[in-house]
């Protein structure tokens, strides 16, 4: 499912286009929350990416403390450790649920938008360059002996969770204008 033009992929897109939105201009993100049957797959989903999104902050903040000197070297290893394999464990789990039962289902109820399944697909691959960048980087931080040496190697990790953080907003806010109406719309789940 990877055959779309690369200027819809992950790292180029702004938005996705007035083609895919077809479904959302009927069901906009501001009455989501009203609707009778929000209560069920549609917060969840929502509520996964709110998850995702805090725990980069949280992982981010953390960095940024321990470059600052603010946070002790063991908690912020053990932080990270912890949050790290969080995020990591959640996000590919969810990736995997998305790409072979949910975007299939999806498609289906709505072939007009179908393709813009396929690039959410193609996103997770991209965001998995980007989770493997993730482990590298964070995994050259709890191997770093001592306190100079860890906030080196968390300046360059920083760095890749500011990418990470950057594509994976692109994507949560793409698949939920995508996704969320079609699941409101036939009451799936
Ligand atoms: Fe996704
Ligand atoms: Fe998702």
């Amino acid at each position: 499912m990877n055959d779309q033009p690369s200027d819809l992929s992950l790292t180029q897109r702004d938005a996705l286009p007035d083609e895919f939105r077809l479904i959302l201009s009927d069901l906009p993100r501001s009455e989501w929350s009203d609707h009778p049957d929000f209560n069920g797959l549609a917060a969840f989903w929502l509520d996964r990416h709110l998850a995702f999104r805090r725990l980069l902050d949280a992982l981010a903040q953390d960095a940024r403390s321990r470059i600052d000197g603010g946070m002790a070297t063991e908690t912020y290893a053990a932080r990270l450790s912890r949050l790290g394999s969080q995020l990591l464990g959640d996000l590919i789990g969810h990736h995997q649920i998305e790409d072979q039962v949910y975007f299939p289902e999806l498609a289906r109820l709505e072939p007009r938008i179908a393709r813009g399944f396929a690039i959410l697909d193609a996103d997770h691959h991209a965001l998995h360059g980007l989770i493997d960048r993730f482990a590298t980087g964070g995994n050259a931080v709890l191997s770093a002996v001592g306190d100079a040496a860890q906030r080196k190697a968390t300046g360059r990790f920083l760095t890749d969770l500011s990418d990470f953080d950057r594509l994976l907003a692109r994507h949560l806010t793409d698949e939920e204008d995508l996704v969320l109406p079609v699941v409101l719309k036939h009451r799936v789940g």
